[in-house]
């Protein structure tokens, strides 16, 4: 096996990672089959591509297709907490790809493995969260000359890079593999609906049912996390700053109201924004005791964690991943997993069945960033509907799902505009 620079946590926890890598792999059909293309087509071949993702058993799962697929690849975490030391280690130890990630590594550390990954000179990055990206622009603009295009993968990243194109910041071509159909729809909703109560109840050990869990935003993580908690029997409140959103959340069944009001009712609050300081301290003030607050939204700071450092009489940790805060008026609120994304920082992140379709993405949009990329702009796009329809079609069909076939009448009724009442 090809010998790789790589910085983790260690290498002996490999053979746990790689039955971790091989079980994840057998619920990922559609990216097993792209992968035994990639190894006879050899589409990626010779490119080098850095990757910021969470270093999870289903990533493993993709940085082996991309390397099949004749990719050199290198990769570091995208979030301090989500790394999967076994994992890891698996990859350098058994795959040859080089890594750069150690579980609960600090934000200087963070940063140190992001040029690590930049100093292998890619021509395509893939990113979740843009601050591989982020980090390009602003400190290493000498290798973006030699860039071709990247990717993103999540809300928060592909918000971010909007906004450089809208400032002309952007200095090469970014495919938005969030926006596709075949991502946002499950990734966003199964995925995060399903993880964030993973991550809660394995730091908790709550009881779900019977309590006000209160969702801020209502965007597609939010509506699958709020529909997950009411299937388990949770009473939820949904809060939004968007109204249509704020229709939808109603119309749903939940009860919508401001956060102010909602403060003091719930019993778990859980943050799936994207924005910042979305629970302050004002809603802290008006907590009951025992409140447990928590975030599934990209980054750290949808919680006002300042604000609750400074409200503090002292803070004790309860267990893993739970910090309780004692205020000065008496009542405990307990943080989990530092306000990160509680499903990646306490629990394993979305299952593999879902970022089966994320990453067919990932893949197929490196392919076409390579076929294309010299006639792509310095823009965010979307990725090409006959890929998200390919991918969609595979999922489909390994699930042993069929469904009709539009009858030469029907195409020709939905293209004709003559035929009326
Ligand atoms: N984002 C959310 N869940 C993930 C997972 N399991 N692997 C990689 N990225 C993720």
């Amino acid at each position: 096996m090809a010998r790789t620079t790589s910085h983790i946590a260690n290498i002996k926890l490999a053979s746990r990672g790689r039955l971790l890598i091989e079980w994840a792999e057998k619920n990922m059909p559609v990216l097993r089959l792209i992968r035994g293309r990639f190894q006879k087509v050899k589409p990626l071949k010779g490119y080098n591509l850095a990757c910021c993702l969470h270093v999870t058993s289903e990533t493993a799962n993709l940085m082996i297709t991309l390397k099949a697929g004749g990719a050199n690849v290198a990769l570091c975490a995208s979030n301090p907490l989500s790394t999967q030391d076994d994992v890891a280690a698996s990859l350098v130890k058994d795959y040859g790809i080089s890594v750069y990630a150690v579980n609960a590594e600090n934000r200087k550390v963070y940063y140190q493995h992001i040029h690590r990954v930049l100093d292998s000179g890619p021509q395509i990055t893939m990113d979740d969260g843009a601050d591989l990206v982020s980090t390009l622009h602003s400190k290493r603009k000498e290798l973006i000359e030699k860039i071709i295009g990247g990717t993103e993968e999540t809300t928060t990243g592909v918000i971010r890079l909007r906004a450089m194109a809208r400032d002309k910041a952007l200095l090469y071509p970014i495919i938005a593999v969030n926006d596709s159909k075949t991502k946002h729809f499950f990734d966003n909703r199964y995925g995060t609906g399903q993880s964030t109560i993973d991550g809660i109840l394995r730091a908790t050990n709550y009881l779900l049912a019977g309590s006000t869990v209160v969702v801020a935003g209502y965007g597609w993580c939010g509506r699958g996390f709020a529909s997950r908690a009411k299937g388990m029997g949770a009473k939820v409140i949904v809060t939004e700053v968007d109204p249509v959103k704020g229709i939808e959340a109603s119309m749903d069944g939940f009860r919508v109201m401001p956060l102010a009001q909602a403060a003091g009712i719930g019993d778990i609050f859980v943050t799936l924004t994207g924005d910042i300081h979305v629970i302050r301290k004002e809603h802290f003030a008006k907590m009951k005791d025992g409140a447990i607050v928590c975030n599934s939204g990209h980054f750290d700071v949808e919680i006002d964690i300042p604000a609750l450092e400074k409200m503090k009489k002292k803070k004790r940790t309860m267990r893993k991943f739970v910090v309780e805060y004692t205020l000065k008026n008496g009542r405990r609120i307990n943080l989990l997993g530092e306000g990160r994304l509680i499903n990646l920082a306490a629990a394993e992140g979305h299952p593999a069945m879902v970022m089966d379709m994320s990453f067919a993405n990932q893949a197929l949009s490196a392919e076409y960033l390579i076929k294309k990329a010299r006639r792509l702009d310095n823009r965010v796009y979307v990725v090409p509907a006959e890929i998200d329809d390919r991918i969609a079609a595979l999922k489909l069909s390994s699930m042993g799902v069929r469904i009709d076939r539009l009858t030469p009448e029907q195409k020709e009724y939905l293209d004709s505009y003559v035929m009326g009442t």
